[in-house]
């Protein structure tokens, strides 16, 4: 598909043909397997101040937290008992923890036989190439829109460059890379969005995140309108037909703007649901956007909910560590 193609595609109001054809790619790139990556979102604290999230350094009214490295291994633990063989763990970009002492984590958490993923956000390469090094298998980092004016206003002091070199330094380092984008960003084109398809294509990611912006009152984006779902779906279905066999989440984003977001996007392209694991105590305070689902049920409630979703989407858990799909 070329990008005028894609924007017709995207503009179309039609879309049951679009689902059935990802749903389609889906089964027979992914098949039935949804895979369950655990989040453990520890710490809130971020130096950035991205116009569009609610942990933006800016937002005075949330309250920090940072979980200690042993709180962190405890919950690796509790993701295994659970049956979880993925987690992420996610937070702002928090310069508090050192590289040496995360390395040192990771070698604990990697004897539990877990498959760990990152989002922890930019760092010299050095860093990504130490955290590696010491066991970490996959990162994720979003680059939230391929429109380098857009990603320069939403994220004061950052290039749209200096992303894709951060990307481009996990992918060369052996990790599996996961990036993506926000749907419904102010100033946001459906030629953008094309092009944000195109560039996960072109950058052969193992997987790619989707979700709605949603706009959070303690932000400068505070008022802006929520997107429609099917927008949303859209661009998932899209990138799985565009992709192929990328893993591609059901995300939180997506079932806060609708209830049966996650279900939707399941049956037009999605095989990955992420169940947060963040202790309870915690879970409020990792506001990105505002009424997140999930803030008072625990991990094994989370775990058990989307098990029956899957099951209940005619999907099967998968099994093992779900690494990339691509060869
Ligand atoms: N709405 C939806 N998603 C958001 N993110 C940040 N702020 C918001 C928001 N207001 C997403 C970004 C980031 C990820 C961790 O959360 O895409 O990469
Ligand atoms: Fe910080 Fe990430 Fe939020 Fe930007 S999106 S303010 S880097 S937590
Ligand atoms: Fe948390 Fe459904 S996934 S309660």
């Amino acid at each position: 598909m070329n990008k005028e193609r894609i924007v017709e595609q995207f503009r179309s109001v039609e879309t049951s043909d679009l689902f059935a054809r990802a749903d389609q790619v889906r089964k027979q790139y992914c098949g039935e397997a949804v895979h369950l990556r655990g989040i453990i979102e520890f710490s809130n604290y971020c130096g950035q101040n991205c116009l569009y999230c609610g942990l933006r350094q800016g937002n005075e009214k949330v309250a920090r937290y940072r979980m200690t490295f042993d709180e962190i291994v405890l919950n690796a633990r509790r993701a295994v008992e659970l049956g979880i063989p993925t987690i992420v763990l996610q937070s702002g970009e928090d310069l508090f923890y050192h590289v040496d002492d995360f390395c040192r984590m990771i070698h604990e958490i990697k004897k539990f036989n877990i498959a760990i993923t990152l989002s922890i956000g930019e760092r010299p390469k050095e860093d990504y190439r130490k955290l590696k090094e010491a066991g970490a298998d996959r990162y994720l980092l979003r680059f939230e829109t391929s429109d380098e004016k857009l990603y320069a206003r939403l994220r004061p002091g950052h290039l749209f460059s200096e992303r894709l070199q951060c990307l481009h330094w996990l992918k060369e380092l052996g990790y599996q890379v996961g990036s993506g984008i926000m749907v419904g960003l102010p100033g946001q084109t459906p030629e953008s969005i094309a092009d944000d398809i195109l560039l996960f294509r072109s950058l052969e990611l193992d997987m790619i995140g989707i979700g709605p912006f949603l706009p959070h009152p303690n932000t400068p984006l505070a008022g802006d309108k929520d997107v429609k779902i099917e927008t949303v779906l859209k661009v998932i279905a899209l990138t799985r037909i565009i992709t192929c066999d990328a893993h591609i989440p059901a995300t939180t984003a997506v079932g806060t703007l609708d209830a049966q977001g996650r279900q939707k996007a399941l049956a037009c392209g999605a095989n990955i649901i992420m169940p947060n694991i963040t202790p309870m105590q915690y879970r409020k305070f990792y506001e990105i956007y505002p009424d997140k689902i999930c803030l008072s049920e625990d991990a094994s409630t989370c775990r058990k909910c989307v098990e029956k979703m899957i099951l209940a989407a005619g999907r099967k858990i998968g099994i093992g560590f779900g690494h990339t799909l691509k060869k």
